[in-house]
């Protein structure tokens, strides 16, 4: 197969950057998978390519400026032309403010926002017309849950970032598309272990399905925002 679109995930090692990869290898795209956890991405990889896709990965950690160059430079040396840009690597840790640490809150909001931030502008002066980013953000971006304060704050903070790169390419015709999912049942949640009913919440394949919709708009349309929710409800 030969592919002249590529697609970068990160955090696309399990979860919902998973089901991303696999969307947007099923539609055509090259897709590079990004984590820190070479097996995982291995494993992913590997079944793409039995189902007929080309999938590329790369061992990062995006709160590393050093990985974050492997990136950069895996897109130059592969001469691929890279049409989106999807950020969904994300952590979370539930606590009340008196006792969060401060070495989790500073995770969270690497993880989350600046991570985001510093890739974009590695990769943004290769991006042109018709080239997508997308955020995979969360209802937490919108509202604020007590217990969740970095997770919150992240959030909120790249909704602002999302809106403020929007302004800025929108006349080099790159769109920028922030989605909002609830509750999705993701391994995240066997880390938080809060008791949720699991069976409630949506799947990792929905969000997937949110984005293919956004990619396969037409390039003189733009979807900003996109909020996502199971009709059980917000948890
Ligand atoms: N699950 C939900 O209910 C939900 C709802 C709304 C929004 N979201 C958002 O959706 C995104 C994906 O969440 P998920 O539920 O799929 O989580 P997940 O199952 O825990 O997967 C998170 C992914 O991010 C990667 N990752 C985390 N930190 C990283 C780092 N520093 N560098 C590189 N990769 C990193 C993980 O890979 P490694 O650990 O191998 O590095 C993994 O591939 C997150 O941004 C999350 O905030 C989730």
């Amino acid at each position: 197969m030969q592919i002249s679109k590529l697609a970068i995930i990160t955090g696309a090692s399990r979860g919902i950057g998973a089901a991303i990869a696999r969307s947007l290898s099923e539609n055509g795209f090259g897709v590079l998978l990004i984590s820190r956890s070479q097996d995982n991405l291995n494993r992913i990889s590997e079944y793409l390519q039995a189902e007929g896709g080309i999938a590329f990965t790369l061992t990062a950690d995006v709160t590393r400026q050093d990985d974050l160059q492997k990136i950069d430079q895996f897109v130059k040396d592969s001469n691929l032309d890279l049409s989106v840009l999807i950020h969904n690597a994300g952590i979370s840790k539930v606590g009340k403010i008196e006792a969060f640490a401060i070495e989790d809150w500073n995770q969270i909001i690497q993880s989350n926002l600046t991570a985001p931030f510093m890739l974009t502008r590695l990769l943004l002066p290769r991006m042109k017309k018709g080239n997508q980013v997308i955020f995979i953000n969360s209802v937490a971006g919108r509202q604020s849950f007590p217990e969740w304060a970095a997770y919150n704050a992240s959030k909120h903070g790249l909704r602002a970032f999302a809106d403020t790169l929007r302004e800025e390419v929108s006349e080099r015709g790159i769109r920028v598309t922030s989605i909002f999912p609830a509750a999705v049942n993701t391994p995240l949640h066997d880390e938080l272990n809060l008791g949720w009913d699991r069976k409630q919440m949506m799947q990792p394949a929905d969000v997937a399905n949110a984005v293919m919709y956004c990619i396969r708009q037409p390039s003189n349309i733009r979807i900003n925002e996109l909020d996502l929710s199971n009709m059980a409800g917000t948890f």
